[in-house]
């Protein structure tokens, strides 16, 4: 890290143990809606790399992966099917001076614009289904948005291409680091985290590590705030509700599979 290096990008404290909490971090652009924190890019990706690697990026948003691994000389390719997100991304990137690091293109991470075998680590990021519509946020194709999706069953499937893509571009040495959260749908509990998890797995992948992410430290007073009203509500009787989803995973996939290990019980 050189000594230009901002102090919030240090690693953040928290890695170490599997519950992720992270504070305020001052260029986190949360105008862009779904934006992961930069710790969390820190804590998933740099364990895993070394300047001069390149890492990919396949939805990326506002950049936030590309800006906190820049910093640390890692190069980055940034891709996202909207163009709103590209230039956001750019933009970011540019006020900073560390477009040499990264570049940022359209595209669609089911089709990446990247030579087989040339990455060594993946931040994947994707929508979580339809919680945040992005299409219609950034004014997308939404044809090609995956939070477009008709269907649960339709959004995994998009999912398992863009994880095939990953794997494709990825060195054989390579990893990925998963971002993701679990989704209430028409009344439905979806456990996206265990689904992308299978997807990975039938892609050949396998679970280095899980780690559950809490919300940033000061988003917790309005989440206290939404918990007292929502208890309020149950206690009068006047609602069943559902719990609240709080909590993201954070998954490290290997590349290379380990096999697991099948356990024989001695009759
Ligand atoms: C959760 S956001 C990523 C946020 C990003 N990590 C950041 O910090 O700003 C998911 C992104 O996936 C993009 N996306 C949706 N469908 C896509 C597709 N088919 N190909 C590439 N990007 C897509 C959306 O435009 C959105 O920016």
């Amino acid at each position: 890290m050189s000594s230009s290096t901002p102090s919030h990008l240090e690693m953040p404290h928290s890695v170490g143990t599997t519950i992720w909490q992270f504070g305020p971090s001052e260029y986190r652009d949360v105008s862009y809606h779904g934006c992961t924190q930069p710790q969390v890019v820190l804590a998933g990706v740099l364990r895993f790399v070394k300047p001069g690697d390149l890492v990919v990026d396949p939805m990326c948003g506002s950049g936030t992966a590309a800006i906190a691994l820049a910093y640390h000389g890692i190069r980055t390719v940034n891709l996202d099917i909207s163009a709103n997100a590209i230039q956001i991304a750019k933009a970011r990137a540019a006020n900073r001076g560390l477009t040499r690091y990264a570049s940022f293109s359209l595209a669609d991470a089911r089709r990446l614009p990247l030579a087989s075998s040339t990455a060594s680590f993946a931040f994947f990021h994707p929508p979580y289904y339809d919680m945040v519509r992005y299409a219609a946020e950034n004014g997308s194709s939404p044809e090609k948005d995956l939070s477009m999706c008709a269907s649960y069953d339709e959004f995994l499937e998009s999912i398992r291409h863009v994880i095939a893509e990953i794997s494709r571009v990825l060195l054989p040495s390579g990893g990925c680091c998963l971002q993701i959260g679990d989704r209430l749908s028409r009344g439905e509990y979806l456990p996206v985290g265990h689904d992308l998890y299978n997807l990975f797995r039938l892609e050949g992948f396998s679970l280095f590590e899980e780690n559950v992410k809490l919300p940033p430290c000061q988003a917790l007073d309005a989440i206290g705030r939404s918990k007292r009203w929502r208890d309020r509500q149950n206690f009068l009787g006047r609602q069943q509700l559902r719990n609240l989803i709080q909590h993201d995973y954070v998954m490290i996939f290997m590349k290379s599979r380990t096999p697991l290990r099948t356990w024989v019980f001695a009759p």
